[in-house]
């Protein structure tokens, strides 16, 4: 069965909305390489209309800075056309649509539509879509992956080869998955682009930053078993869905669907390791995070999850020294 766990909506202080920074200078370090992939492989039938979809878009405002520089790209690729564009605001449909269509920029030129539902599957009719893109979304599994025992952890991080390769199998099948539904719905010529963090090859995960950040969860998690706060049982059984695959993971999912070029493919580091505030970055992964371990281990637990998380910053800045540096994705895709 396939879980969903929206970020924090609302626009309070553990909100994405005003917790999304991080994610905004991921997709702010590729704002000119998403122009020039459209201005340049964009070859759609382009009739009056422009459909763009923005998959995993939250609840802003990241996705309205994305669709505003999309559609900017459009129109310079068809400067003597004038166009009319349709934007898909998708997410599950737990996700605070509401507060994303409370903050449309008044300005925008463009029909806006919510698609509620899971882009592991179809969204919508076929060929409909010129440019489909989905930042800092696809790390998110449908769901936990299960068949290895992982004792006293909640990720593969460290984890036994078994427990590794549960994550990879369904990292690979749900990125399949995405792709298999856009090869669907994108239209010959059609772009899309996926930002999204991720390692070079050989790395481990044990190096890999949020990997490191996600299994500091577990230890929290553990001491609070040893202080009775939770059953043990539970975090045993829990994996976080949550995978920043290697660049050869994401290749090999590309060409076995077959349906897509690969026109750009780049590690790129947009954020040194070291200059990340630990503290914030924190604060910043309750947004994301709190949904799916509140579903797991109740309120009062995260609470005190979170708080001590807070407690180890100095410990977790130091072992970060030692991680590689934190890497994003950039993939462009042309549909056949
Ligand atoms: C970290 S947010 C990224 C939001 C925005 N794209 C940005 O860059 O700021 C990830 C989003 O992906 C959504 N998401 C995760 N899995 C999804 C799925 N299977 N289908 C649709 N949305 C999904 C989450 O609900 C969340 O809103």
């Amino acid at each position: 069965m396939s879980e969903a766990f929206p970020m924090n909506g609302g626009d309070g202080a553990y909100s994405y909305t005003k917790n999304s920074q991080y994610q905004k200078l991921g997709s702010d370090s590729v704002k000119e390489m998403i122009q020039q992939a459209i201005i340049e492989n964009l070859d759609t039938k382009i009739s009056n209309t422009v459909a763009i979809a923005d998959l995993g878009c939250s609840v802003g405002p990241n996705t309205f800075f994305t669709v505003e520089n999309l559609i900017k790209a459009v129109q310079k690729k068809h400067p003597s056309k004038t166009l009319e564009f349709q934007v898909f605001f998708s997410d599950h449909s737990g996700n605070d649509f509401n507060t994303l269509f409370a903050s449309l920029p008044p300005e925008r030129h463009y029909h806006a539509a919510g698609v509620p539902g899971s882009f592991h599957g179809r969204l919508f009719p076929c060929s409909s879509i010129s440019v489909a893109h989905s930042s800092y979304a696809v790390q998110w599994l449908s769901k936990q992956p299960q068949g290895a025992p992982n004792e006293g952890r909640i990720h593969c991080s460290d984890a036994p080869e078994a427990v590794l390769k549960a994550y990879s199998d369904q990292y690979e099948k749900d990125l399949g998955d995405f792709v298999s539904a856009r090869g669907e719905e994108v239209a010959s010529g059609g772009i899309v682009i996926l930002v999204f963090a991720a390692a070079p090859d050989g790395i481990p995960h044990s190096e890999i930053l949020t990997s490191v950040l996600y299994s500091y969860f577990g230890h929290c998690l553990m001491e609070l078993a040893n202080e009775g706060v939770v059953e043990k049982k539970k975090i045993d059984e829990f994996n976080l869905p949550l995978y920043d695959p290697r660049e050869g993971e994401v290749r090999r999912v590309i060409e076995r669907n077959g349906c897509f070029s690969v026109v750009k493919m780049e590690l790129l580091y947009p954020l040194e390791t070291r200059e990340i505030e630990v503290g914030s970055m924190i604060v910043s992964l309750r947004a994301a995070l709190e949904g799916v371990f509140m579903a797991c281990f109740g309120s009062s637990v995260v609470e005190k999850l979170f708080n001590k998380m807070l407690t180890k910053t100095d410990e977790i800045a130091k072992r970060l020294e030692s991680v590689h540096d934190h890497a994003q994705l950039f993939l462009v895709l042309k549909r056949k």
